[in-house]
């Protein structure tokens, strides 16, 4: 079955969210939602997350799930506000519990965060699957660019977050902690395995040499044909090698650290204090 898909893109930090809709009635699921942050004055807007939420009211949807493809480090999530808006589970892979121990401790969190994944309804496994309406989504555990990163193919389409980005544009980095180039290069041969028709929808676009327009859709076959990074067969080692390389030279993404913070919280801010206020914190010298 083919999933009837709708792409937000997101300027400010180049995201792709989607609504995913079941064709045969009113199920729809929401990818990836993104949460307007600006650092400097740390406010945070829900304009983005409000066009999702107008288009979904508008086409009379009835949202069943709120699902990432991982813990972002370049956005926050709106989950939470899609969920008071509209309804839904909001799930992510169940290696999330890592991701959590990690930045746990990078934060210093104290017991209050939970690191068992409880702050999300729903954690995936691969191999499990899910409904939307008639529609069966297939979870595919896909780590490498982080541990938790998952696919999840729906009908004849593959969500697959930062993995492979469009074919003229490559890769996903695999710096970041618990990131490992070669483990994404096994998780990009398990997507290339998916039959080559299977439409693949990318977690983020920054256009490429030569290509004005932002993209997000390609096919399997497109990206084994002519991935820049892993397409023509291009074998482990010097993708490893490539990669590394590449990573080593990237600066952080500008909203790292608010977007950690907040997206292993499944959304969600850190507790107010006594007086109702909401901080962030900057680990200095440990990113
Ligand atoms: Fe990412």
């Amino acid at each position: 079955m083919s999933p009837e898909i709708t792409a937000f893109f997101d300027d400010a930090t180049n995201t792709i969210s989607y609504v995913v809709r079941d064709p045969g009635g009113r199920a729809c699921a929401i990818i990836d939602s993104v949460l307007d942050f600006d650092y400097a004055s740390g406010r945070t807007d829900t304009k983005s997350a409000d066009a999702i939420v107008d288009f979904v009211r508008s086409e009379g949807l009835d949202t069943q799930w709120l699902l990432e493809t991982h813990v972002h480090a370049d956005h926050l999530s709106a989950a939470p506000y899609l969920q008071e808006q509209l309804g839904g589970k909001i799930g992510i892979g169940d290696n999330i519990r890592v991701v959590q121990d990690t930045f746990g401790k990078v934060f210093n969190e104290g017991t209050e965060f939970q690191r068992d994944g409880s702050q999300f309804d729903q954690l995936f496994n691969e191999g499990d699957s899910f409904h939307i309406g008639q529609l069966r989504g297939d979870v595919l555990h896909t780590p490498g660019h982080t541990p938790a990163c998952m696919t999840y193919v729906i009908g004849d389409a593959a969500f697959v977050g930062d993995t492979l980005f469009m074919p003229d544009f490559g890769t996903a980095r695999c710096d970041f902690p618990g990131g490992s180039s070669e483990t994404l290069y096994a998780s990009i041969q398990k997507i290339l395995s998916l039959p080559d028709d299977t439409r693949i929808f990318v977690g983020h676009d920054y256009k490429a040499p030569g290509r004005d327009e932002y993209a997000w859709e390609s096919t399997v076959g497109e990206q084994k044909a002519r991935n820049v990074h892993v397409g023509d067969g291009a074998d482990k080692d010097s993708f490893v090698k490539m990669r590394d390389a590449r990573d080593a030279k990237l600066p952080m993404p500008k909203l790292i650290i608010p977007s950690l913070q907040v997206n292993m919280r499944a959304g969600h801010m850190p507790p107010e204090d006594e007086e109702g206020n909401v901080f962030l914190k900057v680990p200095v010298n440990k990113l």
